[in-house]
């Protein structure tokens, strides 16, 4: 099997093309002593992609032009010269676009993939985004039960588990999500109190009709709009975890800030960003809660595929439209 691998060859303007991108193959490098060749199953596609394609300044160095496009990712041992990862066992971590992996096992986690639903679980619920989540709603958020909690993006992959666990810990929860087929899945399947259609619904009208005592915590996926709607609705002391931006994500430098900031000083509120890799050494301890929810049919995870690394971008530009139902996964 030659090697594939996807390489960024431009920066993109506005939403990532095709023609950002270059597929490359060559021979599959030799193992030395304590290397493994990870052959890669499923990639993570994850709405930051698009900031470490640019060149603006983030918690990582953007990805240089000519690399192999940054992704996280799973996969099987296929061969190894390293005691620590026999053949045949699944490997997380950040494998790149691309089919195979050769690695010294530097940053890869192994885990069990006959204990999981699907192997892609731990790109979800049990990898990166479910941790996000978690320590977005505990650390940043301060959740308490009883509180109000509003999310966005709510049918997504941090988003859904956001829903999920807020409401094991006895919160009400309101989601918002785009269309009537995501929303129905946010209330019915997820279990959320309210969902607000943002796109067929005026999220002030409805968030003042399902948060009449204002909002405690609000989880916020998407900045513009509904973060602007949201900062009117806050209750006293309340939190805002700021997740991710996603309406902006392809605006470059021109993101738009929230004009109604000012909510905060009244509400004596606080705004707060994070990013997942300052809590991963502590993923044990939010495994640990969720597993016994996933068990007892309280935790569950929504997977959406997309065949072929050679479909990488449209895989991508899904998250931005909304066509993603769930997590966005490539299926090698
Ligand atoms: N801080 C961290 O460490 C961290 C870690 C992981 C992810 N994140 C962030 O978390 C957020 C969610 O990521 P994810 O992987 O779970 O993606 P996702 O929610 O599964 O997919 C993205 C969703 O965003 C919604 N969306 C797209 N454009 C939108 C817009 N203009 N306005 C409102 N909603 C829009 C779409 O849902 P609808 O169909 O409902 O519009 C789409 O399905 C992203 O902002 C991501 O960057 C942050």
């Amino acid at each position: 099997m030659s090697h594939r691998a996807l390489h960024l060859i431009a920066r993109p303007d506005g939403t990532p093309k095709d023609s950002d991108f270059e597929m490359r193959e060559s021979a599959p490098a030799a193992l030395a002593d304590g290397q493994v060749r990870v052959a890669v199953k499923y990639l993570s596609i994850d709405p930051a992609m698009r900031v470490w394609m640019s060149e603006q300044k983030s918690y990582w160095p953007p990805v240089g032009l000519g690399e192999v496009m940054r992704s996280g990712g799973i996969g099987e041992v296929v061969e190894t010269k390293s005691e620590k990862f026999p053949v045949g066992a699944w490997v997380s971590g950040m494998t790149g676009v691309q089919n195979e992996l050769v690695s010294d096992g530097k940053g890869l986690q192994r885990f069990d993939a006959s204990k999981l639903p699907h192997p892609g679980w731990a790109l979800s619920v049990f990898g990166a985004t479910g941790l996000t989540a978690y320590f977005g709603l505990i650390e940043i958020g301060a959740v308490k039960s009883g509180e109000t909690v509003v999310v966005s993006a709510a049918s997504g992959a941090v988003g859904s588990a956001v829903v999920q666990i807020a409401r094991n810990l006895g919160c009400r929860v309101i989601g918002l999500a785009g269309g009537p087929q995501k929303c129905a899945y946010v209330k019915d399947e997820l279990g959320a109190d309210a969902v607000i259609d943002y796109k067929n619904e005026k999220v002030s009208d409805a968030l003042k009709k399902h948060c009449p005592e204002g909002i405690d915590v609000y989880f916020d996926n998407v900045g513009g709009e509904i973060l602007d709607a949201v900062l009117k609705r806050l209750r006293l002391k309340a939190r805002i975890v700021l997740c991710g931006g996603i309406s902006q994500y392809n605006a470059g430098s021109e993101a738009r800030g929230p004009a109604n900031y000012l909510s905060l000083i009244s509400a004596r509120a606080r705004m707060e960003g994070f990013v997942i890799i300052d809590y991963l050494h502590r993923s044990g301890e939010a495994i640990a809660v969720m597993a016994p929810w996933a068990q007892g049919g309280k935790l569950t995870s929504k997977l959406d595929f997309v065949e072929g690394m050679d479909n990488f971008p449209e895989a991508l530009r899904r998250l931005y439209s909304g066509q993603n139902f769930g997590k966005q996964l490539v299926k090698i």
